[in-house]
């Protein structure tokens, strides 16, 4: 499991613009059961401060840009999202905070299941402990 995953989509386009394609087990590697996104973000209130245990997910953003800083509990590294046609793969127990959004992001997931609250590890010390003992 690496810790900075991008997945790259293909841009279909012509003279009236472009189209992305995300699909199932093709270019996003898991069933997608659910989409979300987020918007009207703060560039000063981060978001995000969690793992989860079992779900995958694929964050794009599909407008403007923002920093996601990724932890595996062993290293930890801040990348830009910010290209419409660029995946990151948010992989089980990765610690991850979205901050620094700009006036017009909109962050879209892609998450391998429907939301359970069970899933996540919010708190930093106990990701840390089970992360030990998984990987
Ligand atoms: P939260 O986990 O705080 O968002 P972020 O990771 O972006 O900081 O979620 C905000 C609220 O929305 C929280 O009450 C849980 C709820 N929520 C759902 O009900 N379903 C979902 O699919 C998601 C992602 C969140």
């Amino acid at each position: 499991m690496s810790l900075i995953h991008w997945i790259d989509f293909p841009k279909i386009g012509d003279d009236r613009g472009n189209l992305v394609v995300l699909e199932e087990n093709k270019n996003i590697p898991f069933s997608i059961k659910r989409i979300y996104y987020l918007f009207d973000l703060q560039s000063d209130i981060p978001r995000g401060f969690h793992a989860h245990k079992e779900l995958v997910q694929v964050a794009v953003c599909v407008k403007g840009h923002c920093d996601i800083l990724m932890d595996d509990g062993k290293n930890k590294e801040t990348v830009t999202l910010g290209s419409p046609d660029k995946g990151l793969l948010i992989d089980v127990m990765q610690w991850h905070e979205m901050r620094n959004f700009s006036e017009d992001c909109v962050l879209l997931v892609l998450a391998s299941d429907i939301y359970y609250e069970a899933d996540y590890i919010r708190d930093y010390a106990e990701f840390v402990r089970e992360v030990n003992v998984k990987f």
